[in-house]
């Protein structure tokens, strides 16, 4: 990092200590704290542990940095603190829960504060990009993950923050969150590098689903990944799944319910389709043996296949003839 880099972190980081210390040592944010132990079931040790804070409302940021003589340009710089357009200063995360956002080294680059009040405003936002938070680069507790990972040989990827922090609940710590945004090259590289298997455990809802199959997409751009797929029944969310099921099937869900990637496609595929009307039902094998043929793994796929003659009556020759011609190159 070159000096300037350093301060931001250097500010970053007074500003989660402070966060942390506003949340669980000051009665200005009762009602924040309230909501992560009661609502959200996070102890305290999970809170310091995951460096979760929150900026009051009646409190200002900025007049801390002041007060700590950190020349407003850095502050400005940081993404924290804002300038409205008559010149005065304002905190972005006021009335916030916050996330600190790490980078692989577990410097802290960056933040995402969580609303108390969903009605309002948005559920989540992000520092702005700065010369040291690139979103698309950071997978959110990667900086631990990665160190889990040479042990269990699996990375799993979640949608959000408090999937990241059930699975740390039950006992998992090479959870990673790709913070909602599609799956970029940069994190699958990352990924790759410090784990043989990614295991995509996203959202059930039909969001998730569809980011799966985004993700599965991006991540056959990496042949030697090692791709398991795990779907959370009832459409829950993995932190909604542990709250209604309870640690034990959360963390069999994520050690011993994942599927093939083919078995993903195989149902997700069938989304929107009558396959007992046959134009359905022909598009449906299309897409999927397009699927098949997109990637490698004969044993795979030569289950699958199977699996799609006994399940719809169709003739295995024909649809091995049909596989050559989808990757035949034209
Ligand atoms: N996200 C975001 N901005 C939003 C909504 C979501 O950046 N307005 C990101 C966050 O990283 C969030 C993730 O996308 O954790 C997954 O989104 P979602 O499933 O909607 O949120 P949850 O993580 O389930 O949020 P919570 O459990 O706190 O309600
Ligand atoms: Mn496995
Ligand atoms: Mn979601
Ligand atoms: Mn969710
Ligand atoms: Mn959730």
């Amino acid at each position: 990092f070159n000096e300037k880099d350093q301060d931001l972190i250097n500010l970053n980081t007074q500003a989660a200590e402070i966060f942390t210390h506003l949340l669980l040592n000051t009665d200005l944010s009762t009602e924040a704290l309230k909501y992560l132990v009661e609502t959200r079931k996070l102890d305290r040790a999970t809170i310091t542990e995951f460096q979760l804070g929150f900026l009051p409302s009646s409190w200002s940021l900025h007049d801390f940095f002041d007060e700590k003589k950190i020349p407003v340009e850095i502050q400005l710089a940081s993404g924290i603190i804002s300038q409205y357009d008559d010149g005065s200063f304002h905190d972005v995360f006021s009335n916030r829960i916050m996330f600190p956002l790490k980078d692989s080294y577990g410097n802290i680059v960056g933040f995402s504060g969580r609303t108390l009040d969903k009605a309002n405003s948005a559920k989540y936002i992000n520092s702005k990009e700065t010369a040291v938070f690139k979103k698309s680069q950071l997978l959110y507790h990667f900086d631990v993950a990665k160190q889990a990972a040479k042990l269990s040989q699996h990375l799993i990827l979640l949608e959000g923050y408090l999937d990241v922090i059930a699975a740390h609940k039950v006992g998992i710590d090479y959870g990673v969150a790709s913070m909602g945004t599609s799956l970029t090259k940069d994190q699958l590289q990352l990924i790759s590098r410090n784990s043989p298997t990614l295991t995509i455990a996203y959202d059930g809802d039909s969001a998730g689903q569809n980011a799966t199959w985004r993700a599965i997409e991006e991540a056959k751009k990496f042949p030697h990944l090692q791709l398991e797929i795990v779907t959370i029944p009832d459409k829950k969310d993995p932190d909604e799944y542990l709250q209604a099921k309870g640690p034990a099937a959360l963390k069999q869900i994520f050690e011993e319910d994942s599927t093939s990637i083919n078995d993903f496609a195989f149902e997700y595929l069938k989304q929107n389709r009558n396959l007992e009307n046959p134009a359905n039902l022909s598009d449906y094998t299309n897409d999927l043996l397009k699927f098949l043929g997109s990637h490698s793994n004969p044993i795979a796929n030569d289950l699958t296949l199977k699996k799609l003659s006994d399940q719809f009556g169709l003739s295995r020759s024909v649809l091995d003839q049909s596989l050559k011609q989808v990757t035949a190159p034209d």
